[in-house]
């Protein structure tokens, strides 16, 4: 048997998040420049299943692996083809940062479920692949609301509620983003618990944002269907400004969207957990290389520039 290679993209909320775990709408795109990888080729009869993940310096063996995101997205694959576990070698790599709200764990688990999947012989629809990252997803923080595997398997954009299947869209105009990474990584696991700890001391005003969140998500989900791209930079600072209400903002974020917004961008807001993480500024396409120059001096360390269509 050869080599098999699949990847997943990475993604970026549009619209949504947080409020998304407690019932309201989201909009995911997949942001396919920074990619997961995982590629699997045969290995010495009877020495099991390795997995070696070199960006992180981890190399298990499935036969004696302790329960983690790796192990269980193998077993998962293995159970669900019906499969022994086979004498092979996974290298995986990744260009996501991790903990930066791009969704590194499910591009890594859907990369290796795929690769894996199809040397035994299992090829998984987008939406087996994305059930099967969902059970991963709860590894990295207990109650994901299924967005990230969600985008990450179909690679489209996503309006998405949870316990609904997914509802795939395209832009009717195409637009442009900026993706800041701040630098500072942020485990999802911890913001989401910050939200929790809001929402369980003050039920009423955390429901009352969360409310607001969904309103935006769609009237933004309307105005990217309609065209009328111009109108999503309002939303999403609103959505960010909300954000800051429910505490997973920073000092860091806030500057980075005040230096997009001044450098001409329609609008900013953290993406994903937050805390730390990314910041997506939406821009004309004329106003790019400004705007990623204002974000790199008020402290980001990379600026990736993605069009959504
Ligand atoms: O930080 P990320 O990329 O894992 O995004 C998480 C999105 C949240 O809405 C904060 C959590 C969730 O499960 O939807």
């Amino acid at each position: 048997m050869t080599a098999i290679e699949a990847s997943a993209p990475g993604k970026i909320i549009l619209l949504g998040e947080h409020a998304v775990v407690y019932g309201q709408p989201a909009l995911a795109v997949p942001l396919g420049s920074l990619r997961a990888t995982a590629r699997i080729v045969p290995g010495q009869p009877s020495a099991g299943l390795t997995i070696d993940a070199l960006d992180i310096g981890v190399r298990l063996s499935l036969a004696t692996a302790a329960m983690n995101a790796l192990s269980l997205t193998a077993r998962l694959v293995l159970e669900a083809a019906g499969a022994a576990e086979p004498d092979a070698e996974i290298e995986l790599h990744s260009t996501i940062p991790i903990a930066s709200g791009l969704g590194s764990g499910a591009a890594v688990a859907a990369a290796l479920a795929r690769a894996l999947g199809e040397y035994v012989g299992r090829s998984f629809s987008a939406a087996e692949l994305s059930d099967l990252v969902y059970e991963v997803e709860k590894v990295h923080h207990g109650t994901p609301s299924g967005i990230d595997n969600t985008v990450v398997c179909y690679e489209q954009p996503v309006y998405f509620l949870r316990g609904q299947p997914p509802r795939v869209f395209h832009a009717a105009r195409p637009f442009h983003l900026l993706v800041a990474d701040t630098g500072t990584p942020s485990p999802t696991r911890e913001t989401v618990g910050t939200v929790r700890a809001a929402w369980q001391r003050e039920p009423e005003r955390c429901e009352a944002l969360f409310t607001r969140i969904g309103d935006i998500v769609r009237t933004g989900y309307r105005a990217i269907e309609g065209g009328a791209n111009e109108k999503l930079g309002p939303l999403m600072s609103q959505n960010h400004a909300l954000l800051q209400e429910l505490g997973v903002s920073s000092a860091r974020l806030d500057a980075l969207a005040a230096a997009a917004v001044t450098a001409g961008a329609l609008g900013a807001k953290l993406s994903g957990g937050g805390g730390g993480g990314s910041l997506i500024a939406l821009v004309r396409a004329a106003d790019a290389a400004g705007v990623t120059a204002a974000l790199e001096s008020a402290g980001a360390v990379r600026v990736i520039h993605t069009t959504v269509s």
